[in-house]
């Protein structure tokens, strides 16, 4: 469901690489949300919201990096998304400590419908932009 589609390249290799990264653990997520074989999902649960810390991380700051080199208009208001994906990523942290049989499930499907979200709002519309300045 989500894996990487021709859709989904914005054409800067760099970033499409590391988007894939994104889809990997979405697709963890997914993979956790539909596993019946284990009973407390806390665990894998917190390690695919370590891995989406680690990763936005160093993409966010690459890709930053990438947009101060062409001097991207944009970029202050692009740093501003991220940091609202990070605090987001961080809140969700908060609510897993509150986490049980019953909810965890809904925790799940809470961080993938912001992820869709995210692909959908930043990743298909900000990213490309960059790649739409660059080739001007
Ligand atoms: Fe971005």
């Amino acid at each position: 469901m989500y894996k990487m589609n021709p859709d989904y390249l914005i054409g800067i290799e760099l970033m499409d690489e590391q988007h894939q990264v994104l889809f990997g653990l979405m697709e963890k997520a997914q993979a956790l949300l539909k596993d019946e074989n284990i009973l407390y999902k806390y665990d894998d649960l917190t390690n695919i919201l370590s891995g989406l810390k680690d990763y936005t991380q160093k993409h966010f700051s690459e890709e930053i990096q990438l947009m101060e080199s062409v001097n991207y208009p944009e970029i202050e208001a692009h740093k501003l998304a991220h940091q609202v994906f990070t605090d987001k990523i961080n809140a969700f942290g908060i609510d897993f400590e509150k986490i049980s049989l019953g909810t965890q499930d809904k925790m799940i499907l809470e961080v993938l419908d912001y992820l869709v979200d995210w692909l959908k709002t930043h990743i298909l519309d900000c990213d490309k932009k960059v790649h739409i300045f660059m080739n001007k």
